[in-house]
């Protein structure tokens, strides 16, 4: 079905570079499809080393320029982007469910929650305040100012195409860096489209560039920027091998490292919960974007005395969600990104089952009329979960929920912190004393209590462990492109 958009010039096909929307140079195409059909429906260039450092040359060129621009200016351009992309609204949410797979309504809902992070962002530009400390001696003025630290690369995945674009770009570009950024191979078309209307709002040439690439050359397009000196910090969100290489690969230069990786997260229901409650924060949590967030709750603890009361309420939602593709209005659920991504779903549900687990519904990949295509996954609730399981090892990415049943308060701690990663933990409680203890207790860098849906701006966001370092989002999330100078002024 061809896409239908107010501005085809919001698909650009070109990769912006300085000044030139320009091929690759080899001129090689990167081929996006549709998730729900993996129809070929558009194509943009496959950027090599060379685009990857000519983009490095027009960000470290624009630089000088850009960081003299007085914060309230460059708040005001990125107020007119945030204007922009809420105007077009409706084209970009119609890009990334097209490219991504999510539900329309969730499409439009990603580009306000991108645009909220650019509203922020406009916002705290103004406020990078530095301080006057006071001297220990005579006749000295001391400062901390901050800084911006220089050329970003950005990294950013596919399962919010334009949320993560704007959670990394708005920081870099309200503190006064300047960027390159290599969108997901997945989803490269919403990216481009919001470069150009950054362009539009008057960020400069030179100040944000782009460089789409396959699969198979990005290494080539990653590696140069990690080999160049000129690049002072790298911004990834994706998995958390791909995130030890790029720690272990910029250790050479030194850079400033964001990395937002890998979750397992857990999610608790204590037996005093609100049921209810705890029904709708799961599937508010863990079927956002099909299950494809690093967020997402992917080992499910629920106390024995309430356990099959919940599982039963949970499946009755579970089994009425409305799988299909996004250009059914219905749609709650859509495909998953590519094959690779089913295929992990269905390993792990087959796993789950050789070693003991219960299908309660779902369970397996669905094809029918509605969902006329290869990469979709019914939504599925397994019982019976136990450590041991490949889906409680590491992330699913997808519209499952394997419950695992739990006795005591100490027993279920132990479990959720049972991992290498800590990005966020749920759980549900109504006991005071017990909802201080379990957030005191959990290792992850954001809890949800009572509340399934967590991300916002003014949130801090990021993980401890093997989930990465750096924030996101809030007062924090400009300080992680910024460095701080100090200033001694002797003499007076
Ligand atoms: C992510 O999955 O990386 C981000 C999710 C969010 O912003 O809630």
């Amino acid at each position: 079905m061809p896409l239908h958009i107010e501005r085809p010039d919001l698909m650009p096909r070109r990769m912006l570079i300085g000044t030139d929307w320009r091929e690759a140079a080899d001129a090689r195409r990167l081929d996006v499809s549709d998730p729900a059909t993996d129809a070929i429906f558009a194509s943009v260039p496959d950027g090599t080393a060379a685009d990857a450092r000519a983009a490095v040359d027009a960000a470290h060129a624009a630089f000088p320029a850009w960081r003299a621009v007085p914060a309230k200016q460059r708040a005001q351009i990125l107020k007119r982007w945030n204007d922009l992309v809420m105007a077009h609204q409706e084209d970009l949410g119609r890009l990334i469910s097209r490219e991504q797979g999510k539900p329309l309504a969730e499409g439009r809902g990603e580009v306000a929650y991108a645009a909220s992070y650019i509203e922020w962002f406009a916002e705290e530009a103004t406020r990078a305040n530095g301080e006057i400390i006071p001297a220990p001696v005579a006749g000295r003025r001391m400062l901390a100012l901050r800084e911006p630290v220089g050329v970003v690369a950005a990294v950013t995945p596919w399962n919010f195409p334009a949320a993560m674009i704007a959670r990394k770009i708005a920081p870099a570009l309200a503190a006064g860096c300047t960027v390159v950024c290599k969108p997901a191979e997945d989803t490269p078309l919403t990216s481009l489209a919001l470069v150009k209307l950054a362009a539009e709002a008057g960020v400069p040439s030179g100040v944000l560039n782009i460089v789409t690439a396959s699969r198979e050359r990005t290494p080539e397009v990653v590696d140069a920027w990690l080999d160049d000196v000129r690049v002072r910090k790298i911004t990834f969100t994706g998995s958390t091998p791909v995130g030890k290489h790029l720690a272990r690969r910029s250790a050479d230069t030194l850079k400033k490292l964001s990395l937002e990786l890998g979750g397992n997260a857990p999610f608790i229901v204590f037996d005093d919960a609100d049921l209810d409650a705890a029904v709708d924060g799961l599937m508010a949590a863990k079927f956002r974007n099909g299950g494809q967030t690093c967020v997402s709750p992917n080992r499910v603890f629920v106390q024995a005395r309430v356990h099959d009361a919940f599982v039963d309420r949970l499946v009755a939602r579970v089994g009425a969600l409305k799988v299909g593709p996004a250009t059914q209005a219905d749609s709650q659920i859509g495909p998953m990104i590519n094959a690779r991504a089913v295929d992990k779903i269905e390993r792990h549900v087959k796993d789950a089952v050789a070693r003991g687990a219960r299908v309660v519904v779902g369970g397996k990949r669905l094809r029918d009329a509605r969902c006329d295509g290869p990469n979709y996954f019914a939504p599925t609730v397994l019982v019976n979960a136990d450590a041991t399981m490949e889906c409680s090892c590491e992330e699913t990415f997808g519209p499952v929920v394997p419950i695992t049943r739990f006795e005591s308060e100490a027993e279920v701690i132990a479990a959720a912190n049972g991992t290498p990663f800590g990005l966020a933990a749920y759980f549900y409680s109504t006991d005071v004393r017990r909802i201080s203890r379990v957030a005191d207790a959990l290792e992850t860098g954001i809890v949800g209590i009572n509340e399934g849906a967590l991300a916002a701006e003014a949130a801090p966001f990021g993980g401890v462990k093997e989930s990465g370092y750096g924030r996101e989002g809030s007062v924090h999330g400009l300080e992680d492109y910024m460095h701080i100078k100090y200033v001694c002024q002797g003499q007076l």
